[in-house]
């Protein structure tokens, strides 16, 4: 793996954590993320299912996770399977897990080769009333034309053993995983600095004419030399108007002189994500009205960003949030408090200038999971992230740091990215790389 190793306590905390809310006499099962096929004979990438890490760490593909905390027998309490090398898997692609480092690395004693997954498991299963299996339950997930590994094995545990009763591993993990331990937050921490160091390496980088792809190469040179696996989404780079598309990721346009670039980009580091964005002039003066919309979004950054305190529901912190952008829409005089006074409240005016949410938890998934009728708690990690899109005066501007909460408030996490105007351009006027 490129990051350090992460000490097994985390793992081993983690399945009590999970095993502590499983109902009597059942099983959980956990596989491994498809290693995803390209057209040819090429592979696009294995990115470990979040599941199994957390309860795991072992971060290989083909790996199942087997939990049975009330198994007779000790040894079937908690047992990993992984894939099995062979001569020709150690000439084409090198070394595989052995048995002895999942072991190290999960804190799990048994570890078997998973081509006795199923054998194994038959042993077990008459003994047990039930099974847990896993399943992307993300409100936003794409699940069109895809058939997933945890598809797979919900299908075949059904049909093999269709009298045991069925639950969701995803619902427990979604109330643990958002309060991150110790570990998690320095690895947290870890992503957001390579992330600083990616973006002062784009401020000295950054010219007048120099396609926007140009510093996406920049980011991605900084975080593969800082030992991230990737970046945590296919990072956004948007010179003027392009800015005014959310997800605007081409990144292949030319950054005009006089324009301000939006660069929204993430580090996934030891499958932990950051999640930043900032706006910087492309001649590295900011115009005054550049000033102006970036002023505001940087008072409601630093003014609503107080409001991720424990206690607070999601759904509070976002209405007070609005009320701050919408007060600055007004001073920006792109909206009018007369007009607000008698808007429609199903079709608030701001929405024309800001149109999404600003806090979502981060952590294994980028847009982690959670619940967000859930109120906010020491240990989870929020981005905070409003914005003001002008589409007709060319200018989208969005800020957004990751903040842990904490007893008193919150930490910012990506502290020592620049955001003050002064000194993003004084970095764009010094020594260019
Ligand atoms: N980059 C996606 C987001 O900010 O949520
Ligand atoms: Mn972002
Ligand atoms: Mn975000």
């Amino acid at each position: 793996m490129r990051y350090e190793s992460i000490p097994n306590t985390l793992f081993i905390k983690n399945r009590s954590n999970f095993i502590a809310q499983m109902k009597p006499n059942t099983i959980a099962i956990l596989t491994a993320n498809d290693v995803k096929h390209n057209n040819a004979d090429d592979v696009m990438g294995f990115v470990q299912n979040n599941d199994l890490f957390y309860l795991s760490g072992v971060d290989q593909e083909e790996t199942i996770l087997v939990l049975y905390p009330d198994a007779l027998k000790e040894k079937n309490k908690a047992m990993v399977f992984i894939k099995e090398t062979n001569a020709h898997i150690k000439i084409w692609d090198g070394e595989k897990l052995t048995k002895e480092q999942a072991a190290l690395i999960s804190g799990i004693e048994r570890v078997e080769h998973v081509q006795d997954f199923e054998m194994v498991l038959q042993y077990m299963a008459f003994e047990a009333d039930g099974f847990y299996l896993g399943h992307n339950e993300h409100l936003k997930r794409v699940t069109k034309d895809q058939e997933t590994q945890q598809d797979r094995m919900i299908k075949w545990c059904k049909e093999k053993y269709p009298l045991h009763e069925y639950y969701r591993a995803a619902k427990i993990t979604r109330d643990l995983r958002p309060v991150k331990s110790i570990e998690e937050i320095k690895l947290l921490q870890k992503a957001a600095d390579i992330s600083v160091s990616s973006f002062i390496r784009v401020l000295k980088a950054c010219k007048p004419m120099m396609k926007e792809y140009e510093l996406e190469a920049e980011l991605t040179y900084n975080l593969v030399k800082s030992g991230a696996a990737h970046h945590a989404f296919q990072p956004i780079v948007a010179s003027g108007k392009n800015a005014c598309a959310l997800h605007y990721n081409t990144n292949d346009d030319r950054c005009n002189n006089g324009e301000m670039i939006l660069l929204d980009f993430g580090v996934c580091y030891a499958n932990y994500n950051s999640d930043t964005t900032r706006c910087i002039p492309v001649n590295g003066k900011f115009s005054k009205r550049q000033k102006e919309v970036y002023s505001a979004v940087l008072r409601c950054l630093k003014e609503g960003s107080k409001f991720l305190i424990p206690g607070i529901l999601p759904s509070d912190y976002e209405a007070k949030m609005v009320c701050l952008v919408e007060e600055e829409l007004i001073h920006l005089g792109l909206l009018n408090a007369d007009a607000i006074a008698v808007q429609d409240p199903k079709n608030p005016l701001y929405k024309k200038y800001f149109m999404h949410g600003t806090a979502h938890y981060i952590g294994l998934d980028v847009h982690d999971v959670g619940l967000y009728s859930r109120k906010i708690e020491a240990g989870m990690v929020f981005t905070c992230e409003p914005g003001i899109y002008i589409p007709e005066e060319g200018i989208g501007c969005r800020l957004e740091n990751d903040y842990l909460i904490n007893a008193k408030g919150n930490v910012n996490l990506t502290a020592a990215m620049p955001i003050e105007i002064e000194e993003i351009e004084r970095l764009m006027n010094t020594k260019k790389i």
